[in-house]
């Protein structure tokens, strides 16, 4: 199958082409991949750790889910999981682990529906990849995948074997990313033009291992890599509103990290300057900052930012051409509008005033939200851990095209090693792939009504 890069003959056809492509086949490329649909959801899962028990307790909550298979190579934790799902009422599942690569055995076997998978990073590519071989649909933890090459593998096995392969992405779930998404479509904010987004969190203790369960893999990709590692949480929410394989396609980014300093000072704060993690030269910059730029012209500032002392940032700014969301601030503003209510306050010199957005969140209130608030209440991450499960267990069980899919999960998740491309190469533009080759220009928006 032939692949596309992003400055290819075939890209340079279509623009020539205009508008041609539109009207043929448009409706058939539009709709999205959908299986049969499936009466109930029988599900093999992967790694039981902090993420996976979280994911576990959501699913055992949903109506129409049978966990019949649990992996992890570690017996305690894949003990807690086979008693959470005996304590929810299900026969306790099989285990499997014998070895590192045990899950392929469960994805073997023919009683499943649906491999979920919560390991490290570096297994979720190919734990995808053999559940969609052996006939099973596949939702991994983010991202996806860590090279390019692992993208293409899994769009490409997606396509072949017509098995899903879902990214647990549940910072697109969130209220106010659903609320922005409303506004987006009713025109509020005009054409949304830039978008500023990152993954700015505290993690120095989950890397050195010294919380209760803490890991000792997520150091391992500081002491050797440099870039974003974590692109996902903010890309979501924001290919969402851009519409990103869906009227547009990142094009191209650059990326540049700070130096590194951070995990040494921790090291020697807490083991001693002696130690061993106190001398180790750490290759991941401690902030990262990566800028998109997409077909349609919009761009992207990236953050990543796992090393330094700060309090978790949600930022969310986007700029569209009639108005500005600001979720740090919490504050809005809507050209006319806005300008308005200031001016009727303040006087003339106040036009350009951000307002308090309380009044919108009535009005652009996703309806995911007020129908499921009550069952995603103490699940993770203020809800959107339930909310993730519930609407990937739904698209699957009426048979339609997921939420967010094979492009979306490849084109998110290709930003981890293009990243560390461009920082190794003084900061170079790198081509982000079309993973839909070229059908990015006839796919529909993601719908914001249809997601319920
Ligand atoms: N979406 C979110 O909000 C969110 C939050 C936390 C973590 N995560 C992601 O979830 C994943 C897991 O993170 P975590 O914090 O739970 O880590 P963790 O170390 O707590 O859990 C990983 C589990 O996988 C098991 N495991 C490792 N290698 C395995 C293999 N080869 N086969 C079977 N099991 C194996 C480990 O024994 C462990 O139980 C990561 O990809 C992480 O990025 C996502």
């Amino acid at each position: 199958m032939e692949r596309f890069p992003r400055d290819n003959a075939y890209n340079r056809r279509e623009v020539l082409k205009g508008g041609a492509l539109a009207g043929v086949g448009a409706a058939a490329l539009s709709e999205g991949f959908a299986a049969e649909p499936l009466k109930s959801v029988r599900v093999g899962f992967v790694g039981t750790g902090g993420r996976g028990t979280e994911l576990l307790r959501n699913l055992l909550r949903l109506e129409g889910v049978r966990i019949v298979a649990l992996c992890d190579i570690n017996e305690a934790n894949l003990a807690r999981a086979q008693d959470l799902v005996q304590k929810a009422g299900q026969p306790r599942p099989p285990g499997y682990s014998k070895s590192d690569t045990d899950w392929q055995r469960l994805c073997d076997r023919d009683d499943l529906d649906l491999v979920v998978n919560a390991t490290p990073w570096q297994w979720h590519a190919p734990i995808s990849v053999a559940a969609m071989k052996a006939g099973k649909h596949a939702a991994t933890e983010v991202p996806a995948a860590q090279t390019v090459e692992q993208c293409w593998e899994l769009v490409e096995t997606s396509e072949k074997t017509g098995r899903h392969c879902a990214l647990l992405e549940n910072d697109c779930y969130y209220r106010e990313v659903l609320m922005i998404l409303n506004m987006l479509r009713d025109g509020l904010l005009g054409e949304p033009l830039y978008a500023e987004a990152g993954y700015m969190h505290d993690i120095r203790a989950v890397k050195f291992n010294t919380v209760p369960n803490g890991e000792p893999w997520r150091l391992e990709h500081a002491v050797s890599r440099n870039g974003n590692l974590y692109p996902t949480h903010p890309l979501g929410p924001l290919s969402w509103w851009f519409g990103i394989n869906r009227g547009d396609s990142f094009s191209y980014l650059v990326s540049m990290s700070s130096k590194a300093r951070s995990l040494q000072e921790f090291a020697a704060k807490t083991f001693g300057p002696e130690d061993r993690r106190s001398k180790t030269q750490y290759k991941l910059g401690d902030v990262n900052v990566t800028l998109i730029h997409t077909e349609q012209g919009r761009t992207v500032t990236l953050y990543h930012d796992t090393n330094t002392p700060r309090p978790k940032e949600h930022l969310v700014r986007i700029q569209g051409s009639k108005g500005v969301y600001n979720s740090m601030m919490e504050r809005i503003f809507v050209d006319g509008r806005s300008s308005a209510a200031s001016k009727l306050r303040e006087g003339w010199r106040a036009t350009h005033e951000w307002e308090d957005p309380a009044e919108y969140r009535k009005q652009y209130d996703h309806k995911l939200w007020r129908e499921q608030e009550a069952n995603a209440r103490n699940a993770g991450h203020g809800g959107v851990d339930y909310l993730e499960l519930y609407r990937l267990i739904k698209n699957l069980r009426e048979g339609k095209p997921l939420d967010i899919d094979v492009y979306d999960a490849a084109a998110w998740s290709v930003i981890v090693p293009l990243t560390e491309s461009s920082v190794a190469g003084r900061s170079k533009p790198v081509d982000i792939p079309d993973f839909t080759r070229g059908k990015w220009k006839t796919r529909a928006p993601i719908d914001p009504d249809a997601i319920g």
